[in-house]
């Protein structure tokens, strides 16, 4: 064995042996989470892309509430959309052995641990929507996939290789795991204001992705080393896109969620937060792309996200 596969290993092993002891699918229990809250606010309103519209911030209570809960409601079924759609499928193409790089059995531990985490945490977001869609009267509200989904789907269908569209997935899922990381802390520690129980849901699962964002990260750099040159070429020009993706996330589930619940001066507070989309943080992702030696990295980001 190289000393790069050695050291590569011993991250997997260290991982692995975390596992046991870190997973919320062997210690989290619903018999001890807090009772859902009427006065509590379903979601943090300063994750809503219109968050600071004067037309959102001056409508009736009762509508911003179920605004909020609806925000909750699609945060859960987009996790549960990337879950199943990005992380898990990618999980399982490392397991087959078809992502280059992923092939030894440390590995293919601890990604058979993560597939884990990942489908539990599909378990803990449908039952963490539970009590608000009951008691806000959102039952029957349909919130359509993920935008980032349907991307990396037809991304996947434009390409002829299979290997072309097994790296889109690992590219769309390290981008993912990185994104999502900042909204999913903010949403595990939140103000008081805040649903105790629907921050506990976000915590399990934060406490996880912690552990993820250092697994996928590792999984990706051993996976680069073992690329040809055309795959590495391939796998640096698909990596800016699912930031793209995130950039635009939201806007078109907003519009069908906002109509449902007839949202008061609609279509004003949507063109407007179009217009001024929140800006991705990838700085993280720079800083891999740096560490895999990928070539302009900064440039390939910025060109994606300002296009
Ligand atoms: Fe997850
Ligand atoms: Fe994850």
């Amino acid at each position: 064995m190289t000393e790069i596969a050695a050291q590569r290993d011993t991250v997997f092993e260290r991982l692995s042996a975390a596992w046991e002891g870190r997973a919320q699918v062997r210690s989290f229990r619903w018999d001890t989470a807090p009772a859902w809250d009427q006065t509590k606010d379903d979601f943090l309103p300063e994750l809503l892309p219109f968050a600071d519209h004067p037309a959102f911030r001056a409508a009736p209570a009762a509508d911003r509430e179920r605004c909020l809960a609806a925000a909750w409601l699609a945060w859960n079924e987009n996790q549960v959309g990337f879950e199943l759609s990005i992380v898990i499928p990618t999980c399982v193409r490392l397991m087959q052995g078809h992502i280059p790089g992923a092939r030894t059995p440390a590995i293919w531990a601890t990604v058979s641990e993560a597939l884990t985490d990942e489908s539990y945490h599909i378990v803990l977001t449908q039952q963490g929507s539970e009590a608000c869609r009951e008691h806000r009267g959102l039952r029957h509200l349909k919130i359509p996939r993920s935008s980032v989904v349907t991307a990396c789907e037809r991304r996947q269908a434009e390409q002829p290789e299979e290997w072309q569209r097994d790296l889109i997935l690992l590219a769309a899922t390290v981008v993912t795991e990185t994104v999502i990381h900042a909204h999913l802390r903010m949403l595990s520690y939140p103000p008081e204001s805040m649903q105790p129980l629907h921050a506990l849901v976000n915590r399990v699962h934060y406490l996880d992705e912690l552990a993820h964002s250092g697994l996928f990260r590792a999984v990706l750099k051993a996976s680069y080393l073992e690329m040809t040159e055309p795959q590495r070429e391939f796998f640096a020009s698909i990596l800016p896109e699912p930031v793209r993706w995130f950039a635009d996330w939201g806007f078109e589930q907003w519009a069908a969620i906002l109509e449902q619940i007839e949202f008061p001066r609609r279509d004003e507070i949507l063109t407007e937060a179009r217009a001024n989309r929140q800006v991705v943080d990838y700085s993280q992702l720079i800083k891999l792309c740096e560490e895999l030696g990928i070539d302009a990295a900064r440039e390939r980001l910025v060109a994606a996200t300002t296009a």
